[in-house]
């Protein structure tokens, strides 16, 4: 169903609530490390500036659990989406406060406001209804920009859409166009390529794209399970023993569809899970016991390559290796390279896959760099996003602008007083909060957070040793 854009209505001079995400990852000094969410938001955010609106922003970033976190404040944001537009963004202190109150109603046409992190109340995540009207309150008018964050049901992501016009902003709709011609009207050849750490995260995306995909190749961590399922010495590589099943189940599967399912050949392996290990090259059937597949292989890369390179449509999503150690990053660069020198049409998505592609300077050579994590594999497997769903259908009639009644509303429970959390010191740990929520691969596969486990393969394998080919393949027929 087709969804009314902001360009559907009339936004001059109204007081717009704009949903954005700039979920953005940090340094271990709190600096913003890639800024390629906030610039995004820069369509939408430009587009109601030059419409007069007055632009009311509200976003999350990391998961501060409902109270308030200095280290998760959206104050280092509006520091940057100043320097970005040109233009001085006034940042509240709270989010449905009184200084959101006082600057949103002393806001002139063209002016911009940043909320404080609407993860500092509980309310948000549990998309309580009274927050997500307080929320409303603010505006005439609310737009969904946050395709990041849209298959999350939370009331500044859905809730709110009850009480305004709800209508997508510029990224918005540009993902979701990207991201269903890509899945729906793919020309053929389709190759998906898929990496990361765990099949858990991918398993409804794989069994979704197998109907529709000529090729598979699966690189990462997760490609560890499926060699683990044909019974290969694995070394001591990490693997999800509780999917072996799974795994097992996807091959045939790949089978029956006449679907070509690639796994590694062979795969550079590590000493130890460390920056620094010891690097050797293993057939991915033969990894010594004291090492771990930590990236794909040599002769791996080229054929990646060469089936990437027969593509008319492709959908990336994970790194092919630890994509953060430089020793281990070469299959993912390969990857992104074959993918830009392809021609098809190319849809990336999770933060190495991209970063990978930015790296290169490559960006203007894909089709569209999603900047959803969990959201951009949810929207993969054919699920409804929520944040999507509350969006007005485009041949409907837009709501008329109703003030939200708050005779009911106790103000002086809704207001909660935000709860000073105790600081955490630890710069590591800064680094790992951030990077769970930041807009990487490993937070796609923290967002999904499957019931499983990984473990590595020094613990008893309870797999039946069966030695085939590393490669599951059939023809490629599919028109
Ligand atoms: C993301 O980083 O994928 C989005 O911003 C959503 O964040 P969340 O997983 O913390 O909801």
């Amino acid at each position: 169903m087709k969804k009314k854009t902001f360009k559907d209505i009339d936004v001059a001079g109204k007081k717009v609530f704009a949903r954005v995400d700039f979920n953005v990852p940090q340094d271990e000094n709190g600096k913003i490390s890639d800024d390629t969410r906030i610039r995004a938001a820069l369509p939408t955010i430009n587009y109601l500036v030059k419409q007069n609106a007055k632009v009311i922003l509200c976003s999350h970033f990391g998961r501060p659990k409902g109270v308030f976190n200095e280290k998760y404040s959206l104050k280092v944001v509006a520091e940057r989406l100043s320097e970005l537009l040109n233009i001085k963004v006034k940042m509240a202190s709270d989010v449905i406060g009184p200084s959101a109150k006082a600057l949103v109603s002393e806001m002139k046409e063209g002016e911009i406001v940043l909320l404080e992190n609407v993860r500092f109340h509980a309310e948000e995540e549990a998309n309580d209804e009274r927050f997500a009207k307080e929320l409303a309150s603010l505006a005439d008018v609310y737009v969904n920009d946050a395709f990041g964050a849209a298959h999350r049901a939370h009331a500044s992501t859905a809730g709110i859409a009850k009480y305004l016009p709800a209508v997508a902003g510029f990224l918005m709709d540009s993902e979701i166009m990207a991201l269903s011609n890509a899945t729906n009207n793919a020309e053929k050849p389709l190759v998906v390529i898929l990496g990361g750490a765990k099949v858990s995260d991918k398993i409804n995306v794989i069994s979704k794209l197998m109907a529709e995909a000529n090729t598979l190749l699966i690189g990462g961590a997760m490609a560890n399970t499926f060699l683990a399922a044909k019974g290969y010495d694995i070394g001591f590589s990490k693997y999800e023993e509780d999917r072996l099943d799974v795994a097992k189940s996807l091959m045939e599967q790949a089978e029956t569809l006449n679907v070509n399912l690639v796994l590694p050949v062979d795969v550079a392996c590590g000493s130890e899970f460390s920056p620094s290990a010891k690097c050797k090259n293993f057939a991915s059937n033969k990894i010594a016991s004291d090492y771990q597949a930590m990236d794909i292989g040599k002769k791996t890369r080229k054929i990646f390559a060469k089936e990437i390179s027969k593509a008319k449509t492709i959908i990336w999503n994970g790194p092919m290796g630890v994509f953060e150690f430089k020793k281990f990053r070469k299959g993912t660069l390969s990857v992104a390279k074959a993918v830009a020198k392809s021609g098809a049409v190319s849809i990336v998505g999770g933060g190495d896959s991209v970063a990978a592609i930015q790296e290169l300077g490559f960006a203007n050579k894909v089709t569209h760099l999603s900047t959803g994590g969990g959201a951009t594999l949810k929207f993969l497997e054919g699920a409804t996003l929520p944040g999507v769903a509350m969006l007005e259908d485009k041949d409907s009639e837009t709501k008329k602008v109703k003030t939200p009644d708050f005779s009911a509303i106790d103000k002086k429970t809704t207001e909660k007083p935000v709860v000073k959390a105790k600081a955490t010191t630890k710069k590591s740990a800064v680094k790992k909060e951030t990077a769970s929520s930041a807009p990487k691969a490993s937070a796609v596969s923290k967002t999904a957070k499957p019931a499983s486990k990984t473990v590595s393969s020094k613990a008893p394998k309870t797999i039946a040793s069966k030695t085939t080919e590393s490669k599951t393949t059939s023809k490629t027929n599919k028109k």
